[in-house]
């Protein structure tokens, strides 16, 4: 059984493809009486989004041979583009003509004339707010450098944020945060296990802080999990903030597993105030495009605009964008979760200019604050653990290991082989050989 949003295409299209495994094999009335309990996985699939909807875990089967009972799910044409044309013609097809961020800015303009919440209620709200308690520890930073201004505090980010001193709060350009996920690591000082509805909580409450110190033309990046990726966006919304883009951090190393797909990816959602004046440089991020690296087609470096590069996809890998485990070079050994510098690179880059301020609520290694420092950006860190937090101090004063206030060399994050045709590459290797016999 299947429910394709905005589309045409009947249903073998995609039973053919990649969502075969999920194909509904048990009757409808099976479904309808267990009721859906939220969002299990989304698949990021490049031309658009299905969401296989888990039905009651302890009565749902999964089969490794992809034959599970009782799975549903909706796919939905979520990743539009903007289209330049007249005449749009193409139902059914990838596009929308509209464009993604309009659609998303008219979706937080109705959420807001709804009114109270525009009518959203996630499993969290009825669980107790943190009420932000002011201490000596919470309201100054415990280590600090100049030049530009790098402060790391000590303490819960719901507390500190509220006590932050007035010309910060609501001036900060880019917050960037990576919360504990609630899946019990083992962090010097914080306790990674509440209970479900606390968790949701205590994650509205740190969004909340955040959006109260971003800036007019602030974004607010989040990097989260499966688990807790759909109430954060469905939060974000009710907020009045507009969603940008969903990226994906894909990496292909992690846990290995049998019972379900392996994990190999955690969502980047990127939020604005306002996304028609936030701060955007998307000249600083540009990368080889596939249409100039693998198709090698002349007339893209012939365009004024941009010449064979163009912004990255909302998918993102590529060499060092692996997880930070064994002996990688950046690997801070006392902490856990660390993020790759590219990524945090790619967004101090793309949603901040030098002398602005960054904040990251969970500070960990110090990703945040070691790149923004690299990159001539203001940053403010707040860290739970004491240890953690001067691990993370020591590593911003030692700086970066990837990350170069000069950009290297923008290159190609194509997956296919460059396709140059096999007349031509038997043609090119005749001339080097002969070349090279002329040479000796
Ligand atoms: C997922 S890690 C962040 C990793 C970081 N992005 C990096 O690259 O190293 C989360 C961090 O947040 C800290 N933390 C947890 N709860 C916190 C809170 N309420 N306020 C501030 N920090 C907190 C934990 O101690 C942990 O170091």
């Amino acid at each position: 059984m299947w429910y394709c949003a905005g589309d045409n295409r009947p249903a073998p299209f995609y039973t053919s493809r990649l969502f075969r495994w999920a194909s509904y094999s048990s009757s409808l009335t099976e479904t309808l009486g267990y009721g859906f309990r939220g969002f299990a996985q989304f698949i990021p699939t490049g031309v658009g989004i299905a969401f296989p909807l888990q039905l009651s875990p302890a009565d749902y089967s999964f089969a490794p041979d992809f034959s599970p009972r009782s799975t549903y799910c909706i796919y939905s044409n979520l990743m539009a583009e903007k289209k330049i044309i007249d005449h749009f013609d193409r139902p059914g097809g990838y596009a929308m003509p509209k464009g993604a961020t309009v659609v998303q800015a008219q979706a937080a303009k109705a959420i807001k004339a709804a009114g109270v919440d525009g009518g959203i209620r996630l499993f969290g709200d009825a669980a107790p707010s943190h009420q932000a308690s002011i201490s000596q520890a919470s309201a100054s930073p415990r280590l600090q450098m100049d030049n530009p201004l790098t402060q790391v505090y000590v303490g819960d980010c719901r507390d500190v944020l509220p006590n932050l001193p007035a010309e910060v709060r609501g001036h900060v350009d880019l917050v960037f945060a990576d919360p504990p996920f609630n899946w019990d690591v083992p962090y010097d000082e914080w306790e990674d296990g509440m209970p479900r509805a606390e968790y949701e909580r205590f994650t509205y409450d740190w969004l909340d802080a955040c959006i109260d110190v971003l800036g007019p033309r602030g974004s607010l990046w989040v990097n989260i999990p499966d688990d807790t990726a759909a109430e954060i966006v469905l939060h974000l919304k009710r907020r009045g903030l507009t969603m940008i883009n969903w990226c994906v951090w894909h990496f292909r190393f992690g846990q290995c597993r049998n019972t379900s797909f392996i994990m190999s990816k955690v969502h980047a959602l990127y939020f604005a105030k306002d996304p028609a004046n936030r701060i955007w440089n998307p000249d600083e991020i540009l990368e080889i495009s596939d249409r100039a690296a693998i198709y090698n087609d002349k007339r893209t470096h012939e365009k004024d605009t941009n010449k064979g590069m163009r912004v990255p996809m909302d998918v993102w890998y590529g060499p060092y964008w692996g997880r930070i485990q064994g002996n990688n070079k950046e690997r801070r050994s006392a902490h856990h979760n660390q993020i790759p510098e590219v990524y945090l690179e790619r967004v101090i880059r793309a949603c901040s200019n030098e002398g602005d301020l960054v904040l990251d609520p969970f500070l960990g290694s110090g990703t945040t604050c070691t790149v923004a420092r690299e990159l001539n950006r203001r940053s403010i860190g707040v860290e739970f653990g004491e240890g953690n937090a001067a691990s993370a101090f020591s590593r911003i004063e030692q700086g970066p290991i990837r990350v170069k206030r000069q950009r290297s060399a923008p290159k190609s994050s194509a997956i296919a082989a460059d396709r140059t045709p096999t007349s031509k590459k038997k043609s090119k290797a005749k001339a080097t050989k002969s070349n090279s016999k002329a040479a000796k």
